[in-house]
């Protein structure tokens, strides 16, 4: 049997959407332990950005964004999702270009602040004492403070529903100098202690659990003695 769930247009208009029930080949009585609410975003935990955007006749403008992440390596591409409704939208869809850039602990409140605020009443760059500089190929500024800085290009403008999915390509990255190893250039990253949002919450990012492939690595033989 179908079910009825009722999902908000961005018009205000009510639409329904049908949800056939999976075919049921495990027992039901299993799912012992589980509630089950309606529809909702609740991947979490998820990076949270500071998205710079603007140009110099425009005006600079900073959005907070949890709704964004990598799309694929290679081109190097990611998303950002956005209401209508912001300031920074009619920038960031006109100008076709924005940065992403990474937050640490250090800026949770200025990504908190960003992410109430509006830059169509406060200069968010001067209230937050953030320094935009100049990036390589788009003429929305970096912000100085954040440890990783992407310049991004607007491929495509998808309509979800409540927000627009501005997909784009990487076009450059970069890094804070002392962030890097002075010996070897790598990117120590995960020393900037980096935010994330989860279920309305900041987390500075936390435990060491393993490195990319640990599960299946092979382990150092003790050498013999
Ligand atoms: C943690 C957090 C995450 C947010 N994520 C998004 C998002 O992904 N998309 C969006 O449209 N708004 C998001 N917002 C809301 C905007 O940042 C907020 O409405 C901001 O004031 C818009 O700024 P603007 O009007 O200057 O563009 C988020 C806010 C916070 C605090």
């Amino acid at each position: 049997m179908k079910k009825k769930t009722a999902v908000k247009k961005r018009d205000g208009k009510k639409a329904t959407a049908k949800i056939s029930p999976a075919p049921r080949t495990l027992d039901a009585q299993q799912n012992y332990d589980k509630v089950t609410w309606k529809p909702g975003t609740m991947i979490y935990p998820l990076p949270v950005v500071m998205v710079s955007c603007g140009n110099p006749e425009r005006g600079y403008n900073i959005i907070t964004a949890a709704w964004t992440g990598i799309t694929c390596t290679n081109p190097a591409m990611c998303y950002i999702s956005l209401r209508p409704q912001r300031h920074s939208y009619p920038l960031i869809k006109e100008l076709g270009e924005f940065c992403i850039n990474l937050t640490t602990a250090e800026l949770a409140f200025a990504v908190d602040w960003c992410g109430v605020k509006s830059g169509k009443d406060v200069d968010k760059f001067k209230e937050m004492k953030l320094t935009p500089v100049p990036a390589q190929f788009i003429a929305a500024p970096m912000i100085a403070q954040s440890p990783l800085n992407l310049e991004c290009r607007v491929t495509q403008i998808i309509p979800l529903g409540s927000h627009d999915m501005f997909l784009a390509e990487i076009l450059a990255v970069h890094a804070t100098k002392k962030y890097l190893n002075p010996q070897t250039d790598a990117l120590n990253l995960n020393s900037t202690h980096l935010l994330c949002f989860s279920h309305g919450k900041y987390y500075q990012l936390g435990e060491f659990k393993g490195k990319f492939g640990f599960s299946v690595q092979k382990k150092k033989k003790k050498p013999s003695k």
